[in-house]
């Protein structure tokens, strides 16, 4: 069961997204959280830096993993989730950067890396509250529609669809990595609180599915009903098509 909060617009899931975010740090200041990057969080963090720069939330001792990175770019590459995450949270806010932890896009020996970050998240007692995103084919961190719900981290071959929805962020589609390491559904499922974010029509039959559809691997998703404490945050274009459910 997931419960959903209802936002009017992008800006208002933002800062209901932040209030809950801040409110985990507010009650459990050494919290882990679980990280996501895409276009949706982006107000969220915006929101966030403005409370820290108020003096409302204190970073120093949060502690960090975010979901994914495209495999083959550098932290340093603008276009790597790390870079992201520096530029729309970390370089804004106190949290020690060594702290916050991404998967590391140009490991080699990619699977013991992938172990490793397992190991890590698990050893740090999984996040308190993990955000994330939804693709528009229901696809969490780069869990994409499959035949099997994924566990661990691991590589993942990224969809046309994904490719092609990801490259509005690219000078142009070949630019767009075709693999990407994605924390498993597994390790996203232990995390204690999920904290989900959706706005706008491109996502509403994701968001349907995910709510009301059958619990299934092609849409990754759908396994979130099966979580104790999720919570999804949604404007009304993000829900038009639970009108029916929603009743
Ligand atoms: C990417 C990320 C996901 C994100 C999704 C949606 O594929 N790996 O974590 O949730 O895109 O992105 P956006 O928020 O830009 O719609």
């Amino acid at each position: 069961m997931i419960s959903i909060v209802r936002a009017r617009d992008y800006d208002d899931m933002s800062r209901k997204v932040a209030n809950i975010i801040s409110a985990q740090v507010i009650l459990k200041p050494n919290c882990v959280l679980g990280l996501a990057t895409g276009s949706t969080p982006i107000g969220a963090y915006q929101q966030l830096v403005e409370w820290y720069n108020k003096g409302d939330i204190d970073f120093s001792r949060v502690v960090s993993y975010n979901l994914d990175e495209y495999r083959g770019l550098a932290g340093d590459d603008p276009q790597s989730y790390r870079y992201f995450m520096d530029h729309n949270l970390f370089d804004h806010v106190n949290i020690d950067k060594a702290n916050t932890h991404v998967p590391d896009g140009m490991a080699e020996d990619y699977e013991a890396a992938c172990a490793a970050y397992d190991e890590a998240v698990a050893a740090a007692g999984y996040p308190d509250l993990q955000l994330l995103g939804i693709g528009n084919n229901g696809h969490i961190g780069f869990n994409e529609p499959d035949d099997h719900f994924s566990k661990g981290t691991h590589c993942v071959d990224l969809t046309e669809s994904t490719i092609q929805a990801n490259s509005r962020l690219f000078d142009s589609i070949d630019d767009v990595p075709r693999q990407a390491f994605s924390m498993g559904v597994q390790t996203i499922m232990f995390a204690k609180m999920i904290l989900v974010a959706a706005n706008g029509e491109k996502k509403a039959q994701a968001v349907h599915d995910m709510c009301f559809g059958p619990v299934t691997p092609t849409c990754p998703a759908s396994i979130l009903q099966l979580h104790p404490n999720t919570v999804l945050v949604a404007d009304e274009a993000a829900l038009s098509l639970c009108a029916d459910e929603l009743k």
